[in-house]
């Protein structure tokens, strides 16, 4: 294949080589649109199992080239007897391999058998007592009596429920092997065709013994071997990419985020010197962030990095800038502009590597709820349409969690993999109006006071991202016997599973005192702070 050198040569689609997992055999997720059908394939591959969320219409040509073992059909907000409904595949029955439905996914199967589903007279939401009417059904095998609460004759578990239609009646071959009050079939099965159904949701942790339910149909019923671990997922990875990049040389945007970070040191334990990192300081960034990048990957990791100050750069074609979007698509281009530069300065290039995880894939591919938005300006803001180097995407198969993993497997410092998400544009969108050297210096120090004092109370790895945001409004202070007129902070901190909605943290009443003492006391421009209360919807986890 013939390489080339620079970003715009000419209109040429760009090949995307997707590395996939093709050692392993899947268990198939298909998704009907539940807002846990990301957390379905999760859950499995905790369990050490290769896991994939595929949309429900895929082709049965492309499922059946993965060579699945089993299929988990995912739960829906449809009716099976709306017009507009999803269907169930047709080639799903003939392929012979084990399947799970839940919810939805329940009741479509039980459909494909007859007219068994109906309205349920209410709609069943929140925790449900199930009684294990079949305890040695194989679903159950792994079930813990020890820990069940419960009579002497049943095995009682508490699950999560959440569905308007339910199954009225048993589908020739099914048998009841769970009930609850409001549905005497919580969970059936066709032993003989390996078809398991359960009413509740086995993947959220208020189903207790979910995942040992899960653990069943993976390994006993679908017969997994297992294997999906970290040290796998690495040698695979390095595999695919020696395979992919050959003696080409690839780029790779280092951005201090988690995501460029494992990508980079995947990379970099797989390719050596015939990868070069790009960091560039935009001035946008977190106390001490530039000088923590560059240290880790080229001091310690000996990682070819080159480092570019741009801070002037950005500083002036943000100047008199205030509209939020107007700030990020500056920031994405004089990016771009600075990269390219430098990329071009390197000579032959072949390869952009970027740390695209599975959600932005899933999103991609068009199913359901993923949480994804995100990413559309994630990275390097924006790819040209003509750029003409091929992506390099080592983590495209893995969730944040399974990043985090194998970044700790890679050695890299637990103050890069458990930092929390700082969105592109960095502080400029932070600073509500116009950005400043000195409005930045002045966040900088706030938000650094915040995040020592999560630190020093615990509470910074227990909440998923917490930062401060400098208002465009000034307020009347008393510092001593004097009147102050400076500057208001607000503190931000959520918690949250996928960023898509998130709940502001309850953090203890004496940290916050502190930390507002703190910033009025050392910073100078600031004499308010004020805690935001706001939970995602309505507002944004941002303020811009
Ligand atoms: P919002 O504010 O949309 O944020 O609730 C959700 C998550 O996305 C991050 N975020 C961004 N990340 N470029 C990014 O790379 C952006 O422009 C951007 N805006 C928001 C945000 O920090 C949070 O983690």
């Amino acid at each position: 294949m013939e390489r080339k050198s620079s970003l715009f040569l000419s209109k040429q689609v760009l090949t995307l080589l997707i590395i996939n997992m093709s050692n392993y055999q899947p268990v198939i997720v298909l998704d009907f649109g539940s807002q846990y059908s990301q957390l379905i394939v999760r859950r499995v591959r905790e369990l050490g199992v290769y896991c994939e969320l595929l949309p429900c219409d895929t082709s049965a040509k492309d499922v059946i080239a993965r060579n699945p073992i089993g299929f988990i059909l995912s739960g829906g907000p449809a009716s099976v007897y709306e017009r507009s409904a999803p269907q169930l595949p047709g080639y799903l029955l003939e392929v012979d391999k084990p399947i799970l439905g839940i919810c939805y996914g329940m009741q479509l199967l039980t459909h494909a058998f007859g007219e068994n589903v109906a309205p349920s007279s209410a709609r069943e939401y929140g925790l449900a007592h199930v009684k294990v009417t079949m305890p040695d059904s194989p679903l159950f095998a792994h079930i813990n009596a020890t820990k069940l609460a419960g009579s002497q004759n049943f095995i009682m578990l508490d699950v999560w429920m959440s569905h308007g239609d339910k199954v009225i009646e048993l589908p020739p071959n099914f048998q009841v092997i769970a009930t609850s009050t409001n549905s005497p079939y919580a969970a059936i099965a066709d032993m003989k065709r390996r078809l398991f159904c359960l009413q509740f949701h086995p993947e959220v942790t208020h189903t207790s013994q979910g995942q040992n339910m899960l653990r069943a149909f993976v390994y006993d019923i679908c017969g997994s071997e297992g294997g999906w671990t970290t040290k796998n997922i690495i040698d695979e990875t390095i595999s695919n990419v020696r395979q992919q990049v050959e003696n080409g040389h690839v780029i790779c945007g280092l951005s201090g985020g988690v995501d460029s970070a494992v990508t980079s040191a995947l990379l970099h334990r797989a390719i050596g010197d015939q990868l070069t990192c790009i960091f560039v300081n935009n001035g946008l960034l977190r106390f001490n962030e530039p000088e923590h990048v560059i240290d880790v990957f080229q001091n310690q990791r000996h990682t070819k990095l080159i480092a570019v100050n741009a801070v002037e750069t950005f500083l002036r074609a943000l100047a008199g800038v205030t509209e939020p979007e107007q700030k990020r698509k500056i920031i994405g281009e004089t990016f771009i502009r600075i990269f390219e530069a430098e990329a071009q300065k390197l000579g032959e290039v072949n390869f952009l590597a970027q740390g695209t995880l599975y959600p932005d894939v899933i999103e991609s591919a068009g199913t359901g709820h993923s949480a994804a938005k995100i990413k559309t300006h994630h990275n390097v803001g924006g790819l040209p349409d003509d750029m003409q180097f091929e992506l390099v995407e080592p983590l495209r198969m893995l969730f944040k969690d399974e990043v985090r993993t194998v970044g700790e497997a890679l050695g890299l410092p637990k103050e890069t993999i458990m930092r929390h998400p700082f969105p592109g544009p960095g502080l400029a969108v932070r600073i509500l109006g116009e950005v400043t050297w000195e409005r930045l210096e002045t966040l900088r120090h706030a938000d650094n006071i915040f995040i020592e004092e999560l630190h020093a109370a615990d509470w910074y790895y227990r909440i998923s991202q917490a930062f401060t945001v400098l208002l465009p409004v000034k307020s009347v202070g008393v510092m001593g016997d004097c009147r102050t007129y400076g500057n208001v902070i607000a503190l931000r901190a959520v918690t949250t599973d996928d960023f898509m909605t998130a709940d502001w943290s309850d953090l203890p009443k004496t940290l916050l005192q502190k930390v507002s003492n703190r910033i009025v006391n050392e910073v100078k421009a600031i004499t308010r702070v004020v805690y935001d209360i706001s939970s995602k919807p309505p507002a944004t986890i941002e303020w811009e």
